[in-house]
């Protein structure tokens, strides 16, 4: 088994320095200060790194040669591919954070004016605001609340102007967290 915090330092070195798509900021940064804003709010271990980990979809996506010009999925990619060394309590708030997103574009009468121009354009291929269907079936899954948080860090975490921590900065709560090949 590969070292998760090698492999994810590379990740985040490499592929994650490229632009994310009509942001701002690169998909490192992005995810980075998400896990800045879940630590400042005083997150749990296993949600800071949810959030910090919640778009290395996209960079598999891209390491993986897949030009799909529609939806990536990339939510699927990232919790089906950290499974290997994460639990649920981080695969899954991720796995639903572009189903949070719909779901609070119907329930929150504001959240929608404030996404960025690009989290509009992605919501229209990712299936638009729920319906009140949806919301039921959303507010029942197990982690809908930790997931509607990831996604809150999610949408703040796109400012150029931020100073941003590195990705060594989180190792220590990838540490704790026990990742299955760190395990003495
Ligand atoms: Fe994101």
């Amino acid at each position: 088994v590969a070292d998760p915090i090698e492999t994810l330092t590379a990740l985040f070195d490499q592929e994650g320095r490229q632009a994310y798509f009509g942001e701002r900021v690169s998909v490192s940064v992005h995810m980075l200060q998400a896990a800045a804003l879940a630590e400042a709010a005083g997150a749990p271990d296993h949600l800071v790194a949810a959030a910090l980990l919640h778009d290395v979809g996209h960079l598999r996506v891209v390491a993986s040669m897949q030009t799909d010009v529609g939806d990536d999925h990339h939510e699927d990619v990232a919790a089906t591919w950290l499974a290997a060394w994460f639990g649920p309590e981080v695969t899954q708030p991720i796995r639903l954070h572009v189903a949070a997103k719909r779901y609070l574009c119907s329930t929150e009468s504001d959240y929608f004016s404030r996404l960025s121009a690009a989290s509009v354009e992605s919501l229209r291929r990712q299936g638009g605001a729920m319906s009140p269907a949806e919301v039921e079936k959303f507010r029942g899954q197990p982690y809908a609340v930790d997931a509607v948080a990831v996604r809150r860090w999610d949408d703040a975490a796109k400012d150029p102007t931020r100073a941003t921590p590195e990705f060594a900065y989180f190792r220590l709560v990838l540490d704790r967290l026990q990742l299955p090949s760190r395990r003495a």
